[in-house]
């Protein structure tokens, strides 16, 4: 949801900024925007699209000329992408430019208030009270002003300002949106993320809620909110530049799909030692995980689907019920949690609002909590009691792949994990699974590499319309995740059942050519699934099979099929996923969507 960048330092702040931006883009990308402080004012230039329009307005930033400034790429919530809405804004007296990622959800009345005083607005965004109450407050003093200001400001925010008075100066605030700083040598970052500061420094500050800070070129400054300085650790990021980059593929996510085998392998390696699953960070004690009463998944999205995958793998190994919700119910129903939940919430960005809302809820009940994240120093890793990270390194496209199979492996290991330590498994039986989730790396490979003529069928389906994914137990959790990522990178209208409900209902939706892929990997239920497969195609639907390797059966019903390699039972969701993100990857492709950008997303939703 936006990315915003800073600078201060020697460099011309504008191509700086453009390049932040651009490694921003995937949060958001509407429009854009670049003020700079330059010659004792403001210069802003803003541009509705993607960031290609703004380097063009500004010939790659070479009409701008001087050294610090701001810059925003926009996901609208307020007001249509235009010229007008796109960030930054700027005060009325021409002295302030902002930037902001988050909602001002008292913004009406702060508008309202500030009408009353005489000040206009240009823009429907939320985010112009802020730029004119720094106006409003300003005495010659900017940190007051900034104090001020943020002190009337209600919901969330990321916010980087600039004063025309202040050259060289940045000032950053930060209330449940992600912050970072990056400190550079004779010159400073400010970032929604590590991706646009890595090509610069590796030194960064985490801002916590409700902290403020100053940038110069000569150092950073960080202020509690009532202005007092305040002591912050230096973090050390571990991506580097290239881990950000293309790196000659046509598409991030194609790129991120073919990284998985090394991603699950950074994963799951460090926590396997002589046969064991060992989780360092897991600090309930046996006493508190003897009186465990339940787990509750919680997450949004594909990270949600993952814990469902996950549900069915610790309730079938560690024999504890596991009940999963999509964050943005859980945290508005009043559910039943106390401290003998363990509450595990998923996210790759750390950042989800939601996510991050039911995790207090979940403290504030009194469980205890567990993060699987991918983002270190992101709000969720912070939150959480304890944190178990997904090192599939930096997610670019916006469609997640990397970050959904690693947060599905860290499920796997937890549910031995949990099962050994309650007893529900003996040692040869973990040594057994330990040597399976080993494999499941190899088997990624083996999945991308399994089906050379996927293109092809994803050719032959492109034009449908829509597409329904059927599937029983964990393949119904990867049809689940199969359908939104078809959805959300090719438009095409797509839903995911269980197959045993179809008769229950959707099967009404069934007719001549309607194409449904059929996932029967788990072979336990391969024969309830086929007669599924028979009941649609008695309907005259087109079916895309898909089964375990060596599994040729799948064609007495289904009319093509794509497979993926043997594995664990319970570990199939990893690598049966892999085929039908590839799929949706070539349809989407075939049809001329922007795979790595999708309309209307954002990689990390940081509103609610
Ligand atoms: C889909 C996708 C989203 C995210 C969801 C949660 O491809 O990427 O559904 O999974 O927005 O995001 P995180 O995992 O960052 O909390």
């Amino acid at each position: 949801m936006c990315g915003i960048v800073g600078y201060t330092g020697p460099q011309q702040a504008a191509p700086v900024l453009l390049e932040g931006l651009k490694k921003l883009e995937y949060r958001g990308y509407d429009s854009a925007g670049v003020a700079v402080n330059e010659r004792g004012g403001i210069h802003m230039v803003k541009s509705a699209g993607m960031i290609r329009n703004l380097c063009e307005k500004t010939h790659d930033g070479s009409v701008f000329s001087g050294t610090s400034g701001i810059g925003h790429t926009r996901w609208a919530t307020h007001g249509a992408p235009t010229d007008e809405n796109a960030h930054p804004h700027v005060s009325n007296d021409g002295r302030f430019a902002v930037i902001h990622n988050g909602i001002i959800e008292n913004y009406l009345a702060l508008r309202e208030e500030l009408s009353g005083k005489g000040f206009t607005f240009k823009s429907e965004t939320d985010t112009e009270v802020i730029v004119n109450l720094l106006e409003l407050y300003y005495e010659g003093d900017f940190k007051q002003a900034m104090l001020k200001t943020i002190a009337r400001l209600e919901g969330s925010y990321a916010i980087g300002a600039v004063c025309a008075d202040r050259p060289g100066e940045v000032f950053a605030a930060r209330q449940f949106s992600p912050l970072i700083l990056g400190l550079g040598v004779g010159e400073n970052f400010l970032a929604s993320d590590v991706t646009a500061l890595v090509a610069y420094t590796k030194n960064v500050i985490y801002l916590d809620d409700g902290e403020l800070a100053e940038l110069s070129p000569a150092g950073v400054t960080v202020y509690d909110c009532t202005g007092r300085p305040i002591d912050k650790p230096v973090s050390r990021v571990t991506w580097d530049v290239e881990a950000a980059a293309k790196g000659g593929f046509e598409h991030f996510m194609l790129k991120e799909i073919i990284e998985q085998p090394r991603a699950l392998k950074a994963t799951i390696d460090p926590r396997i030692k002589d046969g064991r699953v060992v989780l360092d960070d897991f600090r309930l004690s046996d006493e508190e995980l003897k009186n465990l009463h339940k787990i509750y998944i919680t997450a949004c999205g594909s990270a949600y689907y993952a814990g469902q995958a996950g549900k069915y793998v610790i309730e079938a190994l560690a024999r504890v019920p596991v009940e999963t919700d999509i964050a943005s119910e859980l945290r508005y129903r009043d559910p039943i949690i106390d401290e003998h939940t363990l509450m595990i919430v998923i996210s790759q960005s750390g950042e989800t609002a939601d996510t991050i809302a039911a995790l207090r809820e979940a403290k504030a009940r009194g469980a205890k909590t567990l993060a699987i994240c991918n983002v270190v120093g992101s709000t969720i890793a912070r939150l959480a009691d304890t944190v178990i990270y997904t090192w599939a390194g930096p997610e670019i496209a916006v469609a997640t792949t990397k970050g959904y199979t690693t947060q599905v492996a860290v499920l796997n290991l937890l549910a031995v994990y949990l099962a050994r330590r309650l007893g529900r498994i003996d040692d040869d039986e973990e040594r057994r699974l330990v040597g399976e989730l080993n494999k499941l790396p190899q088997q990624m490979q083996r999945a991308i590499d399994l089906n050379p003529g996927l293109e092809d069928i994803a050719n032959s389906y492109f034009q449908n319309r829509e597409m329904f994914f059927i599937g029983r137990n964990l393949d119904y959790a990867v049809c689940l995740e199969s359908s939104l990522k078809l959805k959300e990178i090719s438009y095409i209208h797509s839903d995911a059942f269980a197959a045993g409900e179809l008769k229950h209902g959707p099967i009404a939706l069934i007719e001549p050519g309607r194409l449904v892929v059929a996932v029967a990997c788990h072979e336990r239920l391969f024969d309830k699934t086929m007669s599924n497969i028979k009941e649609v195609k008695a309907r005259g639907a087109e079916v895309l099979g898909v089964a375990m390797e060596g599994n040729s059966r799948i064609l007495v019903e289904a009319d093509k099929a794509i497979y993926v390699p043997r594995c664990e039972p319970l570990f199939t969701a990893v690598p049966a996923i892999v085929p039908m993100q590839l799929f949706a990857y070539y349809v989407a492709k075939a049809n001329g969507c922007d795979i790595d950008k999708p309309k209307n997303l954002a990689k990390s939703v940081t509103v609610e």
